[in-house]
C-alpha cells in the first residue's frame, strides 16, 4: 500500500505542460505507459478503448490543425490519441456501450497522465479538437470516437500556478 501523503503529493506535483524539449521517449517508457493503461478499470473489464501512437512530424502537424492550432502538440516527441470503441461491448451493454466506452477511454487517459508524471515526463490533456478531422487523420473505423489527445515529452516550461475549488466544495452532503 502507498502512503496517502506520498500519493497526494504525487498528484499535487502533476501539472499540464505545453512546451516540450526535442528529446525522444524510449520504448521502455512507452511500454510502461501502456502497462498503466492496461490496468485501468473498464466497463465489464472489456477495455473498450484503443490507443493510437503518432511520432511522425507531418501527422502531428495535421493533428495541430484539427485541434484549434495548439502548436505544442507537434513539439511533443510522442502523441497518443485515446479513442472509445463501443463495438467491443455493444453486445453486452447495448446503447450504454457508447457512454461506457467514452468512460473507459477517459480513465485510461487519466492513468496515462499519471504514469507519464511518474516517469519524469509531462503531458497535457487535449480535449479541444474537431472529432471528425481527428477521426479522418487516424482513419478510425466508424464505431470509434477520439476522446483525448496526449502530447508527451520532457517539459520545457515552468508549469502554471494551479487553483482549485478546494476539496470541500466538491461534496454535496444530502444526509
Ligand atoms: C477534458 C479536458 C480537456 C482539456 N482540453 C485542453 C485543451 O484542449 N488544451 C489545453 O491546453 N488544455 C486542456 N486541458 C487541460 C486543462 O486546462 C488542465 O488540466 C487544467 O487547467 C488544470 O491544470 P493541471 O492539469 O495543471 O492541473 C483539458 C483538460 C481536460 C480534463
Amino acid at each position: 500500500m502507498i502512503d496517502e501523503k506520498i500519493f497526494l503529493d504525487f498528484l499535487n506535483t502533476r501539472r499540464s505542460i505545453r512546451a516540450f524539449k526535442d528529446d525522444t521517449i524510449d520504448e521502455y517508457k512507452l511500454s510502461k505507459i501502456l502497462e498503466a493503461c492496461n490496468l485501468a478499470p473498464s466497463s465489464g473489464g472489456l477495455q473498450t478503448f484503443e490507443i493510437y501512437q503518432i511520432r511522425q512530424k507531418e501527422m502531428k502537424e495535421r493533428l495541430v490543425s484539427a485541434a484549434k492550432d495548439q502548436t505544442f502538440i507537434a513539439q511533443a516527441p510522442l502523441v497518443l490519441i485515446f479513442c472509445a470503441n463501443p463495438s467491443r461491448s455493444v453486445e453486452r451493454f447495448g446503447e450504454r456501450s457508447q457512454l461506457f466506452s467514452v468512460q473507459d477511454a477517459t480513465i485510461a487517459t487519466a492513468y496515462a497522465q499519471l504514469i507519464v508524471h511518474a516517469l519524469g515526463l509531462s503531458t497535457v490533456w487535449i480535449g479541444a479538437f474537431d472529432e471528425r478531422k481527428v477521426s479522418e487523420i487516424l482513419q478510425l473505423p466508424q464505431a470509434q470516437r477520439p476522446v483525448a489527445i496526449l502530447p508527451i515529452g520532457y517539459e520545457n516550461e515552468k508549469p502554471k500556478e494551479k487553483t482549485t475549488r478546494g476539496s470541500k466544495d466538491l461534496l454535496h452532503i444530502l444526509d
